[in-house]
């Protein structure tokens, strides 16, 4: 079950917003996660009480992007062990909720583990539920630290890369604190640029059609302060054409053994852009979004999602009239094609930068390397 309930510490910035917060409660421990489809009209948080209501969460997007998918799943694990449900039940519905992003499927496995593990040794079903939960926040703090080293790493190189007074960056989605433990993939490193001094403009692509862009990157940059601009996804090719791009940063699903790596629709035609106008394509991402056990982009799940997100406008200040809850935009009855990820070869990736360090140029034998050094650390 999920109830709704209105946060009244909305002035925090962006950084320290609890996307995904334990707690227990004398009713039970329940997961809090800050319901992302409201924002920025409003803070309200949704209160989990089972792996079904976290399911649905994932479902509708109240809680979205890789990383934080993966923690989310892990505590789904941990809150369905200490409420007493069905485990292996409840992981195989977390697991199956989305099926494009490989970190949702690793915290989720990692959790599940734990707790095996744990009842295998001791037979108590609370000393496996304290596992599953210990799994689920260390992964939790292994996120925000991974997301600190990324933002280093990732400025270093586009140091190295771009030359001139300050960084023109174009961004896609949504990348930053709401998507993970810390404060984030991409816009962690645009975030550490502004910071240093270095950022000269952060561009949002708004990313249609459920506005991750515009919604939540716009509402990050601004809580933090940031020079961006919002554009269209379609105006991308005009401001490329006008040389205001210095480099693409933008975060990663799934990374396929050979490089290949889904994002957010419309993460390949900025590649194809940035190829031709000779602008670094950078991906960011920790090493478990990189999946060595899909080989290619072709193997690649994308989830296609329903068609009203398209025929109609779902944002939350718009008032319901839809069959999905929406504005139409669209004829009644319009077939919509609405895949939610997009892929993008490794050819047109300039560079992968994980925790570990970047991998550029992209291969199959660097991204093994990288993984194989980040399993022994
Ligand atoms: O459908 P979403 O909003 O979950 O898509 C999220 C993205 O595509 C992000 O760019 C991706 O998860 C990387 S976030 C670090």
């Amino acid at each position: 079950m999920a109830d709704q309930q209105a946060r009244t510490d909305g002035d925090r910035r962006p950084t320290e917003i609890p996307v995904v917060r334990w707690e227990e409660p004398p009713e039970g421990p329940v997961l809090v996660l800050l319901d992302q489809t409201r924002l920025p009209a409003e803070e309200v948080e949704l209160v989990c009480t089972d792996a079904p209501a976290l399911v649905e969460a994932i479902c509708s997007l109240a809680v979205r992007g890789a990383p934080v998918l993966g923690i989310a799943g892990a505590y789904g694990v941990a809150l369905a062990a200490a409420r007493g449900f069905d485990v292996a039940e409840a992981a195989r519905a977390l697991e199956g909720a989305r099926p494009t992003a490989v970190n949702l499927s690793v915290g989720v496995r990692r959790a599940e583990a734990a707790h095996a593990a744990a009842l295998a040794k001791s037979g108590d079903p609370e000393a496996a539920a304290a596992a599953a939960l210990v799994a689920a926040r260390t992964l939790h703090r292994e996120d925000a630290e991974a997301s600190a080293r990324m933002a280093a790493h990732g400025l270093a190189l586009l140091d190295e890369l771009v030359s001139g007074g300050g960084h023109r960056i174009l961004t896609h989605c949504n990348t930053g604190s709401l998507v993970s433990g810390g404060e984030g993939t991409a816009f962690a490193v645009a975030l550490q640029a502004h910071r240093a001094g270095r950022l000269r403009r952060l561009w949002v692509d708004e990313t249609r059609p459920l506005l991750q862009g515009a919604r939540l990157t716009a509402y990050e940059a601004a809580r933090s302060g940031m020079a961006y601009t919002l554009l269209t996804d379609n105006a991308a090719g005009s401001l490329f054409a006008a040389g205001e791009v210095d480099a693409v940063l933008i975060g990663a699903d799934r990374i396929a053994a050979d490089g290949s790596v889904a994002n957010k629709v419309g993460s390949y035609p900025l590649a194809v852009l940035a190829r031709y106008h000779h602008v670094p394509f950078i991906v960011v991402a920790p090493v478990t979004t990189i999946d060595p056990d899909t080989p290619d982009g072709a193997s690649i799940e994308v989830e296609q999602r329903p068609g009203f997100e398209v025929t109609e406008i779902t944002a939350p200040q718009v008032p319901v009239t839809g069959a999905g809850g929406g504005i139409p935009v669209a004829p009644l009855g319009a077939q919509a094609y609405n895949p939610a990820f997009d892929v993008t070869p490794p050819e047109l990736v300039t560079a992968i930068v994980t925790e570990g360090g970047a991998v550029s140029p992209v291969t199959a034998e660097a991204l093994a390397e990288l993984c194989a050094r980040s399993r022994q650390v």
